[in-house]
Formats: structure tokens, sequence, C-alpha cells
């Protein structure tokens, strides 16, 4: 609960910095214009440079400001005319306006996020794009607040990692998307073994980095709840320099630490399916 809390406290703030219009230094880099703003110093090397211009293009300015996800799901994701898509942890709600341009007027994208602001956010940003087949819906992502096979497709950019119940989140993925429903999410990824400061971290765990699984453990809890067909490709390495930017101001000791975790921490698109029928599959599971 301390940590929901936590999580619920940074982000609700960072959506009331973004509705004030004063930004988000320390982790909003995501456009060229935020970045010229705070300086490329200030940029976290998570949630920079995401999205192109031609997909930002009809997506309001505050919706790319308020982007804090770690990878551009819906670029990745097969998404088809008329589907029903998921966004798990919608933020300011960036992917669930490109989803719903994807979809189009007979398909649907709902965003589910617990902070209030940042669903305050959405719905103006939504209001601003007056893009109309989205709903934005307030709940947990450990606890779905739509029936089972519902979804064609589940999204999410960056807040898996946030969970203290991985488990729990994979599972109820997999009850929402119906038979032969895609899960198509960005999150930060470990490989290999990180130092205890860093575990320890409550500040590096809200800022999506000390509670990001193991490949082969993403892939694991996947295939535990039921999902085929998994694959995690890797999108973006962070290097020593990448690490001294997201660990300055943590409490751990930048120096000592960053040189340790050159290489291990990744954003990854993380693809799976639920089989189409009941104990068909259960083949693939690679690493990109
Ligand atoms: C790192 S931000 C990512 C937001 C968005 N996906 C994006 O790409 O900009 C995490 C978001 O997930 C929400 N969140 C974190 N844990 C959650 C949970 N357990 N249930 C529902 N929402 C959660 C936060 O409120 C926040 O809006």
């Amino acid at each position: 609960m301390e940590l929901k809390e936590k999580v619920r406290e940074k982000y609700g703030a960072a959506a009331r910095r973004v509705r004030e219009g004063s930004g988000l230094p320390a982790d909003c880099c995501s456009t060229t214009s935020c970045c010229d703003g705070f300086g490329a110093a200030s940029c976290d090397p998570i949630t920079s440079n995401l999205y192109d211009e031609t997909e930002a293009g009809g997506i309001p300015e505050q919706a790319l400001k308020a982007s804090l996800g770690c990878g551009n799901p819906t670029a990745l994701a097969s998404l088809n005319p008329g589907e029903v898509v998921l966004d798990l942890g919608s933020g300011g709600g960036i992917d669930v306006l490109l989803s719903a341009r994807r979809v189009g007027p007979q398909g649907k994208a709902y965003g589910l996020d617990m902070t209030d602001d940042m669903l305050a956010l959405a719905r103006e940003n939504q209001r601003k794009a007056g893009i109309e087949n989205v709903e934005f819906l307030k709940g947990e992502i450990e606890n779905i607040p739509l029936p089972d096979n519902s979804v064609d497709v589940v999204i999410s950019n960056c807040v898996i990692n946030l969970s203290g119940d991985k488990d729990r989140v994979l599972r109820e993925a997999f009850r929402v998307l119906k038979p032969g429903g895609r899960f198509a999410v960005a999150d930060v990824v470990v490989a290999g073994d990180v130092p205890d400061e860093i575990r320890r971290s409550m500040e590096l765990w809200v800022g999506c980095v000390a509670g990001a699984l193991r490949d082969s453990e993403y892939i694991a809890k996947l295939a535990r709840a039921g999902f085929d067909s998994i694959d995690i490709e890797s999108t973006r390495i962070y290097r020593t320099e990448d690490a001294r930017t997201f660990l300055t101001g943590t409490g751990v000791d930048v120096d000592a630490v960053a040189p340790r975790v050159d290489g291990k921490f990744m954003s990854a698109f993380i693809r799976a399916v639920k089989p189409a029928s009941p104990g068909e599959g259960r083949d693939t599971a690679c690493r990109g």
C-alpha cells in the first residue's frame, strides 16, 4: 500500500504540473520542445523521444508532455479497425488516443489509471483531441474493472514494473483478453543481477527502475498466467551515462553504482498471446 501511495503521489504531482503548464522538469523529455525547454542534461533517458512527429500530429501537446512511458506500444502492436484496446496505467492518455485513431470509430480504446489527477488530465486531452471512441476508467491494474474476454489488445507503457503484484496484473490482463487476444506492452526489463542499493530504493521503484523484472522472470510469469507466443524485444539499452541520469538524486552512490549497471537495464517490447482455445499452444518463448 505504501508503494502504491508513493506511485500515486508522484504521478499525481506530474499530472498537476502538466495541467498547470509547468512541464515535467526531471522526467519530461518525450518531445524535442520539452527537452529544449529544460536542457539536454535534464532529459530522462528512459522517457525521452518516444513518438515521432507524424504520429504525434493531432495529439494535444499536453498529452505528449505528460508522456512518461519507456516505449511506443501502439507503433509496435498491430491494431485493426473495430478492435477494443485497453491501456494499463494510461497516464495522460497518449497511447489511448493513438490507439483510438488506429481502431477507428467502430473500435474502442480504454485507459485505466488509479490516479485522479492523471485521469483528469487524460480526459482533458481527449476533449482537446476531439476523439470519441475513448473511455478512461478509474481503477487498479491488479483488479481490472472490465469483464472476462472483452478486449482484443492489452497495451501498457512503463507501468507493470511499478506494480508490487505483477503476477496478478498478468492474470488480470489474461482474464480480460478475448481468446486469441494480444498482450503488447512496453516496459523496463533487467538483464542480469542488479545491485541491492537499487532494488531497495523506493525512489527508483516509483521511477520505473527498481521494480523491473528480469527478462527470464517476465517470460515465466507470462507463461504461468497462461500466455503463449511470448517474445521480449529490446528497444533501448541503458549505458553508464544513462544510469547516472536516472540514479542522480535518489540517494544511491552514483559513481559506484552507475558503471555496475552498464547495459543491464533496457526498455523492451513484450508480446504474448492468449491461446485461441483452452489448452492450445504453449509453444514459443524467445528474447529479441
Ligand atoms: C510511468 S507512468 C506511465 C503513464 C503512461 N502509460 C505513459 O506512457 O505516459 C505510470 C502511470 O501508471 C499509473 N499506475 C501506476 N500503478 C498503477 C496501478 N497499480 N493501477 C493503476 N494505475 C497505475 C500511474 O498513476 C501513472 O499514471
